[in-house]
């Protein structure tokens, strides 16, 4: 069969091709927006990109489609998250006049959990179309496009410890990623403690809007972590474990705070994910270092040296209602897997 179809003006080949892209957890947090419709963060944020979740996203396109396709760990999507992924193909593609896509991810842990499901979710799904579509393969501009599905898959497009920049104007230029130091430069490692798998009442945008809106202390979030970013650079720059782990676990708990100061209040914890931050401090007291980091959602996140990885998995364990423990090192750049024309 001839695979080259004309569709309106244009030519279309058809094509399968396969991405992946790993979540990343946020050391400095964003969490509020300076624009919506361009998907612009008010400040800047610093990541780890995880090994442990990762995400498979497979585009296939074909002259006979007359639809969007999408289809997560499973299960046909519609509506409002049908639409998310078509308006974001519009937008990595340049024009709403293009080939219809069937398209199949799987996410390796929780969708919607508050474990950067949408980070590696709209990597894998950027790499993936941007190789379907002919467009530029320059990471940057594909964080750019990756930002536009949501303001952590910008960072998700990378591996290892990662820089987000919060551009000037509205124009978004400035607002894309980039890798600060590669996977193998520190090993590290994050414990996860999965404590409600299902997903989470109030989504990152939805929380995020809310907060900016409400929160008494959204201006001083907004200025000090500013401050942050540079004081994570620095303990990055100098490997500095102390640094590091003490300013991440602030940034989350400020976070948080932020939130629960909103109104209507946005509270993401449960009680597992309480009982493991005091666990984790009570480690600390016992002279283990190890900093707890928490993202839109009940999991807890536990940064650590590899020698201690076993005493805060027990710790983690020993929390009643915990459900799972994942260890997680430092993932690679999200990358085309598969391609067949
Ligand atoms: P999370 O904490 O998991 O990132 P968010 O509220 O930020 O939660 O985003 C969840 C949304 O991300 C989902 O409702 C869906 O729209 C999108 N998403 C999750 N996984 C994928 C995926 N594999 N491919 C495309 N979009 C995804
Ligand atoms: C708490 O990137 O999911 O994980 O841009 O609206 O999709 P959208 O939000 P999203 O928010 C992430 C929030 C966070 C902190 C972080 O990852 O920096
Ligand atoms: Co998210």
């Amino acid at each position: 069969m001839d695979n080259k179809t004309k569709i309106g003006s244009r030519e279309s080949a058809d094509c399968q091709v396969k991405a992946e892209a790993h979540a990343n957890i946020a050391l400095v947090k964003y969490w509020g927006k300076r624009s919506l419709e361009k998907n612009l963060a008010a400040t800047g944020s610093i990541s780890l990109t995880l090994d442990a979740l990762k995400t498979e996203t497979e585009i296939r396109i074909d002259s006979s489609f007359q639809k969007d396709y999408f289809e997560l760990d499973g299960k046909p999507v519609s509506g409002e998250g049908l639409k998310r992924i078509s308006d974001f193909l519009d937008i990595i593609v340049g024009t709403e006049e293009r080939d219809r896509a069937y398209i199949t991810s799987k996410n390796s842990f929780p969708t919607a959990a508050g474990l950067a499901s949408s980070a590696s979710g709209f990597a894998a799904l950027t790499i993936a179309a941007a190789k379907v579509w002919n467009k530029p393969t320059d990471r940057s501009i594909l964080s750019s496009l990756a930002r536009r599905g949501s303001g952590s898959a910008a960072r998700s497009i990378f591996g290892g410890f990662v820089e987000m920049k919060s551009g000037k104007d509205l124009s978004g230029s400035e607002d894309y990623a980039a890798t600060l130091y590669g996977k193998d430069y520190w090993d590290l490692r994050v414990v996860i403690g999965i404590t409600d798998a299902t997903p989470k009442k109030i989504g990152s945008t939805e929380g995020m809007e809310r907060s900016r809106k409400t929160a008494p202390y959204y201006d001083s979030w907004i200025t000090s972590t500013e401050q942050d970013l540079e004081g994570m650079r620095d303990a990055l720059a100098k490997r500095d474990f102390t640094q590091m782990g003490e300013l991440a676990e602030h940034s989350a708990l400020k976070m948080h705070g932020l939130a629960m100061s909103a109104r209507p209040a946005i509270l993401y914890w449960n009680a597992a994910t309480l009982e493991s931050i005091h666990k984790i401090r009570d480690l600390r007291k016992r002279g283990i270092e190890a900093y707890i980091t928490i993202d839109a959602g009940p999991q807890i996140k536990v940064l650590c040296k590899p020698a201690d990885i076993e005493d805060v998995q027990q710790a983690l364990t020993s929390v009643t209602g915990l459900q799972k423990v994942i260890t997680s090192g430092i993932g690679d750049d999200a990358k085309v897997t598969e391609v067949k024309k």
